[in-house]
């Protein structure tokens, strides 16, 4: 039954984030490299196909991969093919490598992709993520191919840094409109927790300019997120921090890259490693890791104290 996936706040996880790496070949200023502990171990395809298989079982009809960079997996194909049937199959990517294998991961069953493009300006691309000016090319490449394979809607994840890209929101509404219906502006407020973060910025006075542009806005289910269109392109909105119904709504559960189950995206101490356990097992585990599913927080430093007294109120 579903219970076996609905957490104390009533919250019942109905999909799964699993980082299939955390090798990445670029190298973001603002990364949270998902909280990757540094672990250098990669599930196998059968890890992976026997976690999703048994949490199908319970419910969940969603699978996020993402990494550091999915792509960089040869295997990604075969991942694919080896899962059970889904209702939404999706990766987040930054595409530069996508452009030789939208069609291959399409054929494997791939459903729709997201591409992390944060400006449309070459030089400015290079200094983000520490790569090359040509890199954009490939990643444009890369969104016309998976347009190309249906793998739609392309979302463009944009993640807004203060002093860096803050003022490209209507170029890249413009790049949207390109391919109207195919592609999605996905705007993101950073999450950046370091001391003296530079890259914050207000994302509520953001998104309510955008909503007072609008033409339409509605509710998207899924994440209970609003998207809204904008003289024909389409925007959503990311707001993780200052938001409560971000986390209150929250149904997912994270799986990374070395074989544990997480119950928050940024929170690494109460992981449960499930990489030596028998299939038959894994129905328990999953069970564990939905226990230590906490509430909602709307500030993510606070997040961290409580998850660990959570913990220790656990034992
Ligand atoms: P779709 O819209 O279904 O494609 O999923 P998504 O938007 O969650 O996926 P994507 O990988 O594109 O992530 C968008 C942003 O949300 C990124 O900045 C992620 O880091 C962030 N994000 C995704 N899941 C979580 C989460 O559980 N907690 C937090 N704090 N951020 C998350
Ligand atoms: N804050 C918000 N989003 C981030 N991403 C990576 N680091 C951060 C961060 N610190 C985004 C990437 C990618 C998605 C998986 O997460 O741009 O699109």
């Amino acid at each position: 039954s579903n219970d076996l996936l609905t957490d104390k706040f009533g919250r019942t996880v109905k999909s799964l984030r699993i980082s299939l790496t955390n090798r990445c070949n670029l190298d973001c200023i603002y990364c949270h490299s998902e909280g990757d502990e540094g672990s250098r171990n990669e599930m196998t395809v059968g890890m992976i196909s026997d976690i999703v298989t048994t949490a199908a079982k319970f419910g969940v009809n969603k699978v996020k991969f993402s990494g550091g960079e999915p792509l960089v997996r040869k295997d990604f194909e075969e991942i694919l093919r080896a899962l059970p049937e889904l209702k939404d199959v999706s990766v987040t990517t930054n595409g530069v490598l996508l452009k030789d294998r939208a069609y291959a991961l399409k054929e494997a069953g791939l459903d729709r992709v997201n591409v992390s493009l944060d400006t449309l300006d070459p030089e400015k691309y290079a200094y983000i993520t520490h790569g090359k000016p040509e890199n954009l090319n490939d990643v444009l490449e890369g969104i016309n191919a998976a347009i190309d394979a249906g793998l739609t809607p392309v979302k463009i994840n944009m993640v807004l840094l203060k002093g860096i890209n803050e003022n490209e929101i209507d170029e890249m509404l413009d790049f949207v409109r390109t391919h109207k219906g195919d592609l999605v502006l996905q705007i993101i407020q950073v999450m950046d927790f370091r001391e003296g973060a530079q890259y914050n910025l207000d994302a509520e006075e953001i998104e309510k300019d955008l909503e007072r542009r609008a033409d339409t806005t509605r509710m998207r289910k899924m994440h209970h997120r609003k998207s809204y269109i904008i003289d024909g392109a389409e925007v959503e909105f990311v707001r993780p921090i200052d938001n409560a119904e971000f986390c209150a709504n929250c149904n997912r559960l994270r799986i990374t890259a070395d074989g544990k189950l997480k119950p928050c995206l940024l929170v690494n101490d109460n992981l449960i490693d499930f990489s030596n356990a028998d299939p038959e097992d894994l129905p328990e585990l999953l069970r564990a890791s939905i226990e230590r599913r906490i509430p909602f927080y709307r500030d993510s430093k606070e997040r961290r104290i409580i998850e660990k007294k959570t913990i220790i109120g656990d034992q």
